[in-house]
């Protein structure tokens, strides 16, 4: 890593501005429903705790779009911390909330911090400076506290203040244990995977996964393609794709690079068969169709059909590096879930492979099929670890202070 890591910083009585992802899911009343990313902070926090630093943690939730809302606070998230914090250092914690993360009475809660303790602040995106990557809002940030760690993988895709603008403003800025632990996995899958490498990438839309399609093409042995991006490349192949979710103004698109494919030798493989119906709804009638033929009018393929989860499977099955993103249907609906599930367990199935899982659908997956603990690494960063695999600069990555 050429970046400093926290270990490289003093942290005995200084006060150390934390930026953690804790964007998680809350339920109506305000519960936090998933607390994976927070649980992954917790090594920094630990390391940074019993090396007595003073913590001032901050982090977005949602998109407040820049005004104060009650339902996106980080107050629950505060509350959670502390007992998983209680829990890891086995001692009461000291988990204070600033209920803003900028201005006098943070800065006066900050000041106040002993060392040991941890100050979390409301959430970032309540000020609409921080999206806007503003300067005096980045400074009133760092105006906080003496050193900077930026732990939020989940949002180092973003050039907000508090994940790129803040670094101008203090002396040293740092990754944390997630972060490395991320760009670590991440960036061994671009630059020496074991072979064959397989990536399997999903998701309603190829524009969204162009640029991750493009990047791996030049370095997997095998592309498996599946969801509703699947039949824009089958109509480029002139399939009836009956009432298919379609892109139609990327059909050239996605014809161009099944073409590049073909040229390079690069394996790109569509699904061989589909799980068709006429609703979005559990219940309705469905098909196994061959990819062979078309999809009948008002129909629509919904998830890959079992033909495919075979060819798949064995790819997988086959593979030393796996990197999987994207549903391979409609994963939400439990009647399009089957192929999606399939994958999951393929993927935990080869335990000799280095497995990297990330994406919503795919993370939620990987869970509901229990098989978490058979993947090498599942990744926190949804958008950013796609841009990480489009091979993109993550800003919050390039503002750190370079060792
Ligand atoms: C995420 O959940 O992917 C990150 O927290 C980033 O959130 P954002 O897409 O709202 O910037």
């Amino acid at each position: 890593m050429q970046k400093l890591s926290i270990r490289d910083l003093p942290l005995k009585d200084k006060r150390i501005f934390l930026r953690v992802d804790f964007n998680v899911p809350l339920s109506e009343e305000g519960r936090v429903t998933d607390d994976t990313r927070i649980r992954e902070t917790l090594p920094t926090l630990e390391y940074a705790l019993r090396n007595r630093a003073k913590l001032i943690v901050a982090s977005h939730l949602g998109r407040p779009k820049g005004k104060p809302n009650p339902r996106m606070s980080l107050k629950p998230v505060a509350e959670r911390l502390r007992m998983l914090l209680d829990n890891v250092l086995e001692s009461d914690c000291n988990v204070g909330f600033s209920p803003d993360c900028v201005g006098l009475e943070a800065e006066e809660l900050a000041t106040r911090l002993e060392s040991g303790q941890t100050l979390l602040l409301e959430n970032l995106r309540f000020h609409p400076e921080e999206e806007a990557n503003d300067e005096a809002f980045a400074r009133a940030l760092a105006k906080l506290a003496d050193y900077y760690v930026n732990d939020a993988f989940g949002s180092a895709h973003r050039a907000h203040a508090s994940t790129a603008g803040i670094t101008k403003f203090v002396e040293k800025s740092a990754a944390g244990f997630l972060m490395q632990k991320e760009l670590d996995h991440m960036g061994q899958l671009l630059l020496d995977p074991a072979r064959p490498f397989v990536a399997i990438i999903g998701g309603a839309k190829v524009s969204d996964k162009i640029g991750v399609i493009k990047n791996l093409m030049n370095r997997v042995d095998a592309l498996l393609i599946g969801g509703a991006m699947a039949y824009t490349f089958q109509k480029a192949q002139s399939r009836e794709v009956g009432k298919s979710l379609v892109e139609d103004d990327k059909i050239d698109l996605a014809s161009d690079l099944l073409h590049e494919a073909n040229e390079r030798g690069v394996r790109i493989m569509l699904p061989a068969d589909d799980v068709v119906a006429m609703k979005i709804e559990n219940d309705v009638p469905t098909k196994i169709i061959d990819a062979e033929q078309p999809i009948p009018a008002g129909f629509m393929g919904l998830d890959i059909g079992p033909k495919t989860v075979r060819l798949y499977s064995d790819e997988i099955a086959n593979a030393c590096t796996i990197v999987w993103n994207g549903p391979m249907g409609v994963f939400e609906t439990p009647q399009f879930a089957t192929g999606t599930r399939k994958i999951a367990q393929a993927i935990a199935h080869n335990e000799d492979a280095t497995s990297i899982v990330g994406g919503g659908d795919s993370v939620a997956a990987v869970h509901q099929a229990g098989v978490a603990d058979k993947i090498t690494h599942i990744s926190t960063g949804g958008g950013a670890s796609l841009e990480f695999l489009e091979g993109k600069k993550l800003p919050g990555v390039e503002a750190l202070t370079n060792r």
